[in-house]
């Protein structure tokens, strides 16, 4: 196969990133928008001996699970990926990748995967949003990163998020024109607006808008601060500032310049302060069904010490906290940290402790020197999954129930294969889908400590 020869593909599978996967004469094509079951024809846009990918030209036959995208820049943005499949298709899509995750990479044969637990509404859902500001022939673009690439595709309205970032967008865009405020240019590091964070406590309507700057301030915010306020729910201006030629959208100052330092948002009847550096999940309706398979799995029965490993601002220590006799919850951010510890006053809980650092080293740390037990260990990492150390510790620990919480089967599966080879038994996996659209999917696992042959004897 040669570089820009069209090709008729028929469409066998589906990717991780949600490409489809084709094959010609036994030449395997990768081809992003088409679906299993469609015939397609392609442009090869690149040919590697034994793979290629394709550009999607035309459907010949389409799939009975095509659907035509809500939102009319979902095939050039990359915010989606998934759109243009049923919201049932997506399901069963996530369910499928969690399975092959842990068959390929944790080489388990036998679980029991349930199907992934979808939204009835499957928009709209995002509490936080990252829109990249940056400027075209002289012109202001705000909106998502196109695939592949950081360019921006403009965008009014985003359908996955919170309607209220439309207005927002708007104001920050016409204060933007208005007062000729430079966005940021990637390319040579100039220009003072990189990102419009914002945030908003689905439940009690607040809302904090974070602007991210390559400088110390921006003139006349008092004039946007005038705009910001007018919008309902907005409780909350800050400014962070970022001068770093990097991809990381947040740096490590922020100052509040009106409003609240933090908003708050409802859970489960009780309180959350979230700060503009801490992570919070983004689906906060999706969040609720995540927390309760966890409690679920971890059947407390109110005397247990329980280990909520990244605990963030400690959402899943307070939910645990009432049904268990004690809470460690361990966070690497300082100012999650300072949340939680709020959270928990603000709450009346009293059988929660939380502390600093990374998980990895606070653990093996604590075991070490006070002999640290624990009945029901809560992991819930970011996407490079569990630090081998804290693995290693956490097997010395033998606690009788594991609940990992997931937002990579990937590392999920990775972990899991040194766990089920360390003494743990993998019981069950629950797919969630926090991230309708996208290729994402959230899981719980549960794993109970099965004594090993060595520690029998
Ligand atoms: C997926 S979030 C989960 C937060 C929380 N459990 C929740 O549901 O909101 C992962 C958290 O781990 C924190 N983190 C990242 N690396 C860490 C480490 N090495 N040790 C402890 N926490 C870490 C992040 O700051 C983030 O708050």
């Amino acid at each position: 196969m040669k570089k820009n020869e069209i090709l008729e593909l028929q469409i066998e599978d589906i990717g991780t990133s949600g490409e489809g996967i084709g094959k010609a004469d036994g030449y395997t094509v990768f081809v992003d928008g088409a679906l299993p079951a469609e015939r397609v024809k392609v442009l090869l846009m690149k040919a590697k001996k034994n793979y290629g990918y394709g550009k999607l030209l035309e459907i010949l036959d389409a799939s009975a699970y095509r659907t035509v995208p809500a939102c009319p820049v979902a095939a050039r943005c990359g915010g989606c990926q998934l759109q243009h499949m049923t919201y049932e298709a997506q399901l069963a899509f996530k369910t499928k990748k969690v399975k092959d995750c842990l068959e390929r990479i944790g080489k388990v044969k036998d679980v029991q995967v349930y199907p992934a637990l979808g939204m009835e509404d499957p928009f709209r859902y995002r509490n936080k949003a990252q829109f990249p500001v940056g400027e075209k022939d002289g012109t202001v673009q705000i909106g998502f990163f196109a695939k592949h690439s950081h360019r921006i595709v403009d965008t009014e309205v985003c359908l996955l998020q919170h309607t209220v970032n439309d207005a927002i967008v708007r104001e920050v865009r016409a204060f933007l024109e208005e007062y000729r405020i430079p966005p940021y240019q990637e390319q040579n590091h100039t220009g003072l607006i990189r990102h419009i964070l914002t945030r908003v406590a689905c439940h009690t309507g607040e809302v904090m808008v974070c602007l991210v700057i390559n400088g110390k301030k921006i003139p006349h915010i008092e004039k946007l601060v005038e705009r910001l306020q007018k919008i309902e729910g907005v409780c909350s201006v800050v400014l962070n500032e970022n001068r770093e030629q990097t991809n990381v959208i947040l740096g490590n100052q922020t100052k509040t310049i009106w409003g609240k330092d933090r908003i708050t948002e409802s859970l489960h009847g009780m309180q959350f302060e979230i700060s503009p550096l801490s992570f919070y999940q983004v689906n906060a309706k999706q969040m609720e069904v995540l927390y309760d398979c966890a409690l679920r799995m971890a059947q407390l029965k109110g005397n247990e010490t329980v280990l909520d490993l990244y605990c963030g601002i400690g959402t899943i220590s307070l939910y645990f906290a009432q049904k268990a006799k004690h809470v460690l919850g361990v966070e690497i951010v300082p100012q999650a940290i300072a949340d939680a510890k709020e959270n928990a006053k603000k709450n009346g809980v009293e059988n929660v402790r939380f502390l600093v650092g990374a998980a990895e080293e606070v653990i093996p740390n604590l075991y070490r020197t006070e002999g640290l037990r624990a009945d029901v260990v809560v992991v819930d990492p970011p996407r490079k999954g569990c630090d081998l150390k804290l693995l290693e510790t956490i097997v010395s620990i033998q606690p009788q129930k594991l609940v990992y919480v997931s937002c990579d089967p990937a590392t999920l599966a990775r972990d899991i294969c040194y766990l089920r080879s360390n003494g743990f038994a993998l019981q069950q996996v629950q797919p969630v889908d926090m991230f309708p659209m996208s290729t994402h999917v959230e899981c719980v696992a549960l794993m109970t400590w099965e004594m090993p042959e060595h520690h029998a004897l």
